[in-house]
């Protein structure tokens, strides 16, 4: 939902920065501006400054710089929309209210995040309560759960023989029960049955901490049961876009550089319960770019680390493969591979944080190593082995929008896999050197190459072709008829040419009435004299060649008239104008 200009412009009208900022850091006034103590740093002379006139703050020691929405937003972690929530309240305007439809979601929202939040407490309830929770109870003790770990994650048993369908049903319309997904209709009993009757719940919280779905394990091993359900999609629950803990784990990015990212609730919990809490998990399903994004806006660096196992090392590479192309300049993604298939919740339980924080330190690899070491092992010495591992990392390197980050993956790629063509390698490296002596004669045709436009170089190719083919320029004359040249210089050459040759039927170079230097200069910068040296004997190819090099002088004519005419066009918005270069830009497409 977007919030209208003139919406937000009123907030920030009534709301001074200093009012805004004043909340939380003191404000001395100096001159025109406001100093105090950065509130993103610690420190003993105050930085930050806040400029009412301008409308902004700015931290001289963070580089931080922003407008009231940015301030609260960076400050108190929360999102845009809750920004604006507070600032609009501070204001003492009402909330914005969107459209019709909006308003139904916004609706139905509430009672969504309701009957989820209702659903987690019952059966937080039931799991210290109800004494058929016993079982439940055991075994998270037995994984070392305490009360106050469970507590923490807000855990709850889904105790069986109790309908809780029915108890929902007294408040809330059975089609936004329905949307929760907490219940399925089971066709023989002809009712409505908890998904999770007989699991230990996990609620999943969005990013402003509303449980909006739930994970569920089974408490005793069964083979027919799958050890761990997830809410399905619903309208307020995306996978995708959402991860477990990230309510949590955002608010310590003030104070943490990195985040782990791993694959299992219970890793979470294990991680947490061992002091590590800047710990996200996806949702059981592939990790997605939109979930990168999001943590980026909190985490400059996210630490990949999956189960041990071959499973987990697969679902990191697709991980990996996935989200490759979100890389950023000032981001990073690295992964931490754990050995003898142990997972982040069973290796910190083992070893204890310092040893996990000392590993992520040193073990972690950047994503594009991760990438290039996999394909390494899949290559064999066999050529088109080495071409598909080539081709595979070239299309991965393609994938990452960021222009320069592509540009520096690929170059790290290529330059590994050139480690794999010594032979190669070694003769480019001689004909590079003698590429390098010679460019220093050829520096002075450089920097005249460079003067010329490129429709002149077109044009020395064009008068090339006359020079090395006239016989078959003549009997094809038809041709040339309607050429027209634009260098001043090489118009006057054309003209000659026909006239001195009559119509090209006996040209003579020698004796053509003009600058010499204008004849060397053709012969020198024409781009086509090598391809019709090489072909000179193939009158078909030359003259493919030769009506390439006219439609593209006739397309430069093109262009030509109609930017004069959009300029023309302009100034007059004259109709006869424009109808002839719409006629001219059809031509264009036509060539
Ligand atoms: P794991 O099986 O690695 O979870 O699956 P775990 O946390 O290590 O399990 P235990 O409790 O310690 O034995 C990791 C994640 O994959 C999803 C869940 O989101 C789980 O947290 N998953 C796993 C499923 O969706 N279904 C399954 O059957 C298993
Ligand atoms: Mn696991």
């Amino acid at each position: 939902m977007k919030y209208p200009k003139e919406y937000l412009d009123e907030i920030k009208t009534r709301l001074k920065v200093s009012t805004v900022v004043s909340k939380t850091v003191k404000l001395k006034k100096r001159g025109k501006e406001f100093v105090g103590l950065s509130p993103f740093k610690t420190e003993k002379t105050p930085s930050f400054t806040v400029n009412d006139e301008k409308e902004f703050y700015h931290c001289f020691s963070t580089s931080e710089h922003g407008n009231i929405f940015d301030f609260v937003m960076k400050t108190q972690n929360l999102r845009f929309g809750e920004a604006v929530k507070i600032l609009s309240n501070l204001a003492g305007m009402q909330p914005y209210t969107f459209s019709k439809q909006d308003e139904e979601r916004e609706n139905k929202w509430k009672l969504y995040k309701s009957i989820c939040s209702n659903f987690s407490e019952f059966y937080k309830n039931e799991l210290f309560k109800n004494e058929n929770s016993i079982k439940a109870k055991n075994y998270l003790k037995a994984r070392g759960l305490t009360g106050v770990d469970v507590k923490k994650f807000n855990l709850g048993f889904v105790t069986e023989n109790l309908d809780y369908y029915e108890i929902l049903k007294k408040d809330f319309d059975e089609e936004i029960i329905k949307d929760t997904g907490l219940f399925y209709f089971d066709e023989k009993k002809k009712k409505y049955i908890s998904r999770f009757r007989n699991r230990i719940i996990f609620p999943i919280n969005n990013i402003s901490g509303n449980v909006i779905g739930f994970g569920g394990r089974i408490v005793e091993d069964n083979k027919n049961l799958a050890k761990y359900i997830n809410s399905p999609e619903t309208p307020f629950f995306k996978k995708g876009s959402n991860l477990y803990n990230l309510d949590k784990a955002r608010k310590l990015s003030n104070k943490l550089e990195d985040v782990y990212l791993v694959e299992g609730y219970m890793d979470v919990i294990g991680l947490s319960k061992n002091g590590i809490e800047n710990t996200v998990a996806n949702l059981g399903t592939a990790l997605t770019s939109k979930q990168i994004q999001i943590l980026n806006q909190f985490y400059n660096h996210i630490i990949i680390c999956f189960d041990g196992d071959q499973s987990g090392y697969k679902a990191a590479l697709r991980a990996a493969e996935n989200i490759i192309g979100e890389i950023k300049p000032d981001k990073k993604i690295s992964f931490l591979l754990l050995e003898d298939n142990l997972d982040p919740d069973n290796y910190v339980n083992k070893y204890g944080k310092e040893k996990f924080l000392e590993i992520s330190n040193q073990k972690i690899i950047p994503i594009h190593k991760f990438i290039f070491e996999h394909y390494m092992t899949q290559t064999t010495e066999s050529p088109s082995s080495r071409a598909i591992f080539e081709k595979k990392l070239r299309e991965i390197a393609s994938n990452i929008k960021d222009s320069f980050v592509k540009k520096y993956t690929l170059e790290y790629f290529l330059e590994k896999v050139s480690e794999l063509t010594p032979n190669i390698n070694s003769k480019f490296n001689k004909n590079y050197k003698k590429f390098a002596k010679s460019l220093a004669k050829t520096k002075s045709y450089y920097n005249e190459t460079k003067s010329l436009k490129s429709f002149e170089i077109k044009e020395f190719s064009f008068l090339y072709v006359l020079f090395a083919k006239p016989k078959l320029i003549s009997e094809n004359f038809h041709l040339i008829d309607n050429v027209k040249l634009y260098s001043e210089e090489n118009k006057q050459l054309f003209a000659e040419i026909l006239n001195q040759s009559e119509n090209l039927l006996n040209l003579d170079l020698q004796k053509l009435n003009v600058d010499k230097n204008l004849i060397n200069r053709v012969m020198n910068y024409a781009s086509v004299k090598h391809i019709i040296s090489k072909n000179l004997n193939d009158d078909e190819k030359i003259l493919e060649i030769f009506i390439e090099i006219i439609q593209d002088l006739k397309n430069y004519e093109l262009e030509q008239r109609i930017s004069e005419l959009e300029s023309k066009f302009s100034e007059d918005m004259n109709e006869t104008t424009f109808n002839e270069i719409k006629e001219l830009k059809k031509q264009q497409k036509m060539n």
